[in-house]
């Protein structure tokens, strides 16, 4: 059996911090939209987990049982959750600090209200429909999708 030494191990930790630090940024709750009709919505995150300016990804299953991500941001008129989904052909957007990308064609939206800032190939903005959003709630701590 190896053992690790001190050196090793700090050597490891040091090249894991980065990734570490990033899927807390892409938090994943694995809600499932399926039993938001039977309920009063899907918990999708605790309220204390994302603050002012701050936006997050989650995963999940839709009301079909297909994947789906939610961004979700708190501005400071409110909580806003988009489908993470783009309006062009459908690929599943990247969140990039304020933005929104898809990475099939390009299309770039406003990560804290879906609003277009470009369309497929650099085609102006018009020419696509903003991302459609879920409705969200937030009772006693929790956040919630409808
Ligand atoms: S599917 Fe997103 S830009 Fe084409």
């Amino acid at each position: 059996m190896s053992r690790i030494n001190r050196r090793g191990f700090l050597a490891l930790a040091t090249a894991l911090l980065p990734s570490f630090l990033f899927s807390k940024a892409q938090a994943s709750a694995g809600f499932d939209l399926a039993k938001a009709a039977s309920t009063n919505g899907v918990l999708i995150a605790k309220s204390t987990s994302i603050k002012i300016g701050q936006t997050q990804v989650y995963s999940g299953k839709d009301s079909n049982g297909q994947n789906v991500e939610v961004i979700l941001s708190r501005t400071k008129s409110g909580l806003v959750a988009l489908k993470g989904t783009c309006t062009h052909q459908g690929c599943t957007i990247a969140l990039e600090k304020t933005e929104l990308v898809c990475p099939c064609h390009g299309s770039v939206f406003q990560a804290n209200s879906g609003a277009v800032i470009s369309g497929p190939n650099g085609a102006p903005k018009n020419s696509i429909k903003a991302l459609a959003k879920f409705k969200v709630t937030e009772k006693s701590g929790n956040i919630y999708l409808k």
